[in-house]
């Protein structure tokens, strides 16, 4: 079996902050902690590629106050990560807009995205301002100055328009934390054949047991892609 791209739909922050009585931005520090053990974590266990899920398209509409604070903690995961992913060989790319991003943002994640590009161990990539239907539309129109666009260069077209640096190609393993079952406008053509796993906890109580029961749970399934395993075939 190839090594897998996970994707993480991280939930629950908020809830985790509020039933101790702590502000909703309390629960994205520690979010931000619960980042650090799983990306570690799937490194270790030969992941593929990463893609988190930090900030959707759909999050700008939450109170300024909020949207500051995560935009804070991604600054400095850069900061105080990027070191750590070298060390780690771990490449870092940002997929979704960047022109709704502070410049000194952008500034923050290209730097980052360059002095990993020469890693080859794991790919992560943190999603922010990231929209599945806006870049099924972006790669869309790219396709559209094209003949003859099949899945595999659709896929290529939105890689490229997600930044993602490298390609990434499909889901294998979608979890979701936060006790939700919803997609939430991530990854949706990448997922068309990934393994769902969701986890009740909240996202601050993700931890490496978590992802390994996960991953467990991943290499447990029969991945038959719309065909008929030989044994039931007959
Ligand atoms: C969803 O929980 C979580 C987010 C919108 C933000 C995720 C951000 C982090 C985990 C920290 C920063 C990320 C990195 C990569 C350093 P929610 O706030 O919607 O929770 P709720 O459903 O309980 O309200």
């Amino acid at each position: 079996m190839q090594k897998p791209h996970v994707g993480i739909i991280m939930d629950g922050n908020g809830r985790w902050a509020q039933r101790r009585g702590l502000p909703r931005t309390a629960g994205h520090v520690e979010g931000a902690k619960a980042v650090n053990e799983i990306v570690e974590t799937a490194a270790r266990a030969h992941v593929r590629v990463l893609t988190l899920y930090a900030f959707s398209s759909d999050n700008w509409r939450r109170p300024g106050a909020e949207v500051t604070a995560l935009m804070g903690l991604l600054r400095r995961y850069l900061t105080t990560e990027t070191r750590r992913c070298i060390e780690q060989s771990i490449r870092i790319n940002f997929i979704g807009r960047r022109d709704r991003l502070t410049p000194s943002l952008v500034r923050a994640i290209e730097q980052s995205e360059q002095l990993t590009a020469g890693c080859a161990g794991m790919h992560l990539r943190i999603a922010v301002d990231y929209s599945a239907q806006h870049s099924i539309l972006e790669a869309a129109r790219l396709a559209g100055m094209e003949t003859g666009v099949d899945a595999a260069r659709f896929q290529e077209l939105l890689d490229q328009v997600d930044h993602s640096g490298a390609a990434a190609g499909a889901v294998d393993l979608l979890i979701r934390t936060g006790a939700e079952r919803r997609l939430s406008d991530f990854l949706l053509w990448q997922s068309a054949y990934a393994e769902l796993y969701f986890a009740d906890c909240m996202w601050p109580d993700f931890d490496a047991a978590g992802f390994h029961a996960a991953l467990d749970y991943y290499h447990g399934r029969q991945r038959r892609f719309g065909q008929v395993m030989a044994e039931a075939a007959t």
